[in-house]
């Protein structure tokens, strides 16, 4: 019988390691390259339209690998099977579409897209192509969220009823780049993560109306606001979601999610450093966690992508599932804009784009 000692959310094993490409060498990139390095598998090709950027990361990570300014030409003249695409949603699409056209298994970087029919027009495409089409929440694989992910989904919560994750950090770190330009940068960019996750905590549970806020913070000079809220009803369970994006001291982030045979707490200073506490009518226990969400969570999104080929299942991060994150996102967005309550799957495409 499994314990809460032998919870494990780690992809299952996978011999498979085929020629991987990555189109979009940016800031995130790097993360992604390390996260394959260390699980030795074999990234065959970067593309990027600026050259350098790719040969950079080239350099640092797989020195053999091909570089490609064009994605047309590294689908055409490499035998890549997996193409993970990190650029920005707006660019996205075409990649996707043309690398679903070339049967070529996709991992797309969050938010997936602008559009939820776009979204399924795409994941129809890879349907047709018999591809995979996968989105990287890495936040699943990221230790404290994937352990809860596995207490929940193995029932050492019972029925879960309530989640609520509250995050203060500091986000200024966007000021001077394309994020900065991003209207809803927390509720849409950021928050993703978190309509994901909430869904795993609550999978019995179906959405029924979004309330958010959004404001901006005394002393702010990025365009974006700051701080947002997010409270979602559920039939028969509810979830609280708290963003303040500028906190310059005492920074904290902090996950409870509620079940009827035992309560989960996740905190810590940061994303990357988390300490879980299971509580039930035996006690509490406090698993030892490995990892952190950088960059363990992109070995975990590409390992299911993989391991998820190989047994021909539908990944647990498949880019259908994921619209519905994405409609619980958008709906929230519209909410914050119009000050109503929102029905998830009311509004099909990001508010603002
Ligand atoms: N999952 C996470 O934890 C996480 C964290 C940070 C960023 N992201 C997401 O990753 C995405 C990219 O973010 P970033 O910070 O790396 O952005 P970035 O602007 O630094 O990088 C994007 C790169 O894509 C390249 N590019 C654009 N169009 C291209 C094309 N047609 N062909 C080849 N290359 C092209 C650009 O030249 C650029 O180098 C965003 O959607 C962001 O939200 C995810």
């Amino acid at each position: 019988m499994t314990t809460l000692r032998d919870l494990t959310f780690w992809p299952p094993a996978s011999a498979y390691r085929p020629p991987i490409a990555l189109i979009g060498c940016g800031g995130i990139a790097k993360h992604h390259l390390e996260a394959y390095r260390a699980q030795d598998l074999q990234v065959v090709a970067l593309c990027d339209v600026h050259r350098e950027r790719a040969e950079k990361l080239a350099a640092e990570f797989f020195p053999e690998a091909s570089i490609f300014t064009d994605y047309r030409d590294l689908l055409s003249q490499s035998d890549v099977e997996v193409v993970d695409v990190a650029t920005h949603p707006e660019a996205r699409v075409g990649l996707i579409e043309a690398c679903l056209n070339a049967r070529r298994h996709v991992l797309s970087q969050k938010p997936f897209v602008l559009d939820l029919a776009v979204g399924h027009r795409l994941c129809d495409l890879a349907d047709r192509r018999g591809v995979q089409l996968t989105v990287n929440q890495n936040g699943r694989f990221a230790p404290h969220f994937g352990y809860l992910r596995a207490a929940i989904d193995a029932g050492f919560l019972g029925r879960t009823h309530a989640a609520h994750m509250a995050v203060h950090w500091d986000h200024t770190w966007v000021e001077g780049t394309p994020f900065e330009d991003i209207k809803h940068l927390i509720l849409y960019d950021f928050a993703i993560h978190w309509f994901d996750i909430v869904r795993c905590f609550l999978p019995e549970a179906t959405a029924e109306r979004v309330m958010a806020t959004v404001s901006r913070v005394p002393g702010q000079t990025l365009m974006p606001p700051l701080a947002a809220t997010v409270a979602l009803q559920f039939d028969q369970a509810q979830a609280t979601l708290v963003f303040d994006a500028w906190t310059r001291y005492g920074q904290q982030d902090r996950t409870v999610v509620i079940g009827d045979a035992a309560t989960a707490v996740s905190s810590g200073p940061d994303l990357q450093r988390q300490t879980v506490e299971i509580t039930d009518a035996a006690g509490t226990y406090r698993p030892e966690l490995n990892g952190q969400w950088f960059s363990d969570g992109f070995a975990g999104t590409m390992l299911e992508l993989l391991s998820a080929i190989e047994q021909g299942r539908t990944a647990a991060i498949d880019a259908r599932d994921n619209l519905e994150s994405l409609a619980l996102c958008f709906a929230a967005i519209h909410s914050a804009e119009t000050g109503q309550p929102q029905r998830p799957g009311s509004i099909q495409r990001l508010p603002t784009a």
